[in-house]
């Protein structure tokens, strides 16, 4: 008998083929998985990324509760058409503090990974109330009880608090500071601006929903959408990725 035949072992019982493929498919698995084990970590460091204030997390809660993520994508692939329309591709780094990530799966809508600072808050604020005030031709649906609902500032520290034991790295100031920084940010010339900003470096503080007499969800949701894809300044890295 060849050693070449001795594989009819495998093609005439079905249970030495089951181990068989399982031994095969175990030292693909070890040979992919187990240099990840010795990195420090997968995600390249990037400067200029920082977690959520409190107002953009409440915002991106909002953004996963109304499931904007069902017609919305948050990562620029990196292909030409892409990165031509939405801008530079995503790094993974960007989404280090989402937790869970929105890169979403669908787009019936375009991806809004670098969305901030396209539009101004007036527009986001027409186009959540009432998308085809600005878009005639839309299918987005329209989100008027945003900015008429007072943003729940009740549980604002406890989701800092859940986002630091997954890994985020809020400080206990930041957490008892929570509901303060999320009322400063949403209000234009707070006194409490320049604490707010130690904290988030670049957060962006202004009456968003353009009502100054209340903290509305509006307010966090724009906020949210204004910084989404801000934080890393590409002129640094242009070079070392070298597209666009
Ligand atoms: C049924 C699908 C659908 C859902 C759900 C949806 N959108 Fe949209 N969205 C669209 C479409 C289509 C467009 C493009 C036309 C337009 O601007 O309205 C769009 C456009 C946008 C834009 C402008 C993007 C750009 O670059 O021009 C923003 C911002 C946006 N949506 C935010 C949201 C937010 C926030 C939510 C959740 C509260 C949401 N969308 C839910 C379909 C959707």
């Amino acid at each position: 008998m060849s050693l070449w035949s001795k594989h009819a072992i495998f093609e005439k019982n079905s249970i030495v083929l089951s181990i068989g493929v399982l031994v095969v498919i175990a030292i693909g698995g070890l040979v992919e998985i187990t240099p990840l084990f010795y990195l420090k970590s997968t995600i390249e460091k990037v400067d200029g990324v920082r977690p959520y204030t409190p107002l953009e997390l409440a915002g991106r809660n909002i953004y996963v509760r109304e499931g904007c993520y069902n017609c919305h994508s948050q990562m620029i692939r990196p292909l030409r058409d892409e990165v031509e329309r939405y801008g530079h591709y995503s790094l993974a780094a960007e989404s280090m503090y989402d937790r869970p990530f929105q890169w979403g799966s669908k787009r019936t809508g375009p991806d809004l990974a670098r969305v901030g600072g396209k539009y101004s808050d007036e527009w986001h604020r027409d186009h959540l109330r009432q998308p085809k005030s600005v878009v005639p031709g839309t299918v987005m649906p329209a989100y008027p009880w945003l900015a008429e609902t007072e943003l729940g500032a009740a549980h604002i520290a406890d989701d800092l608090k859940v986002q630091a034991a997954l890994g985020v790295p809020y400080t206990l100031e930041m957490i008892a500071n929570a509901a303060t920084d999320a009322r400063a940010q949403a209000t234009t010339d707070s006194p409490s601006a320049g604490d707010l900003i130690k904290r988030y470096p670049n957060a962006q503080v202004r009456d968003y929903d353009g009502n100054p007499d209340r903290i509305s969800e509006a307010d966090a949701l724009i906020a949210y959408l204004q910084m989404l894809g801000t934080q890393v300044d590409f002129k640094l890295y242009n070079d070392k990725a070298n597209i666009r």
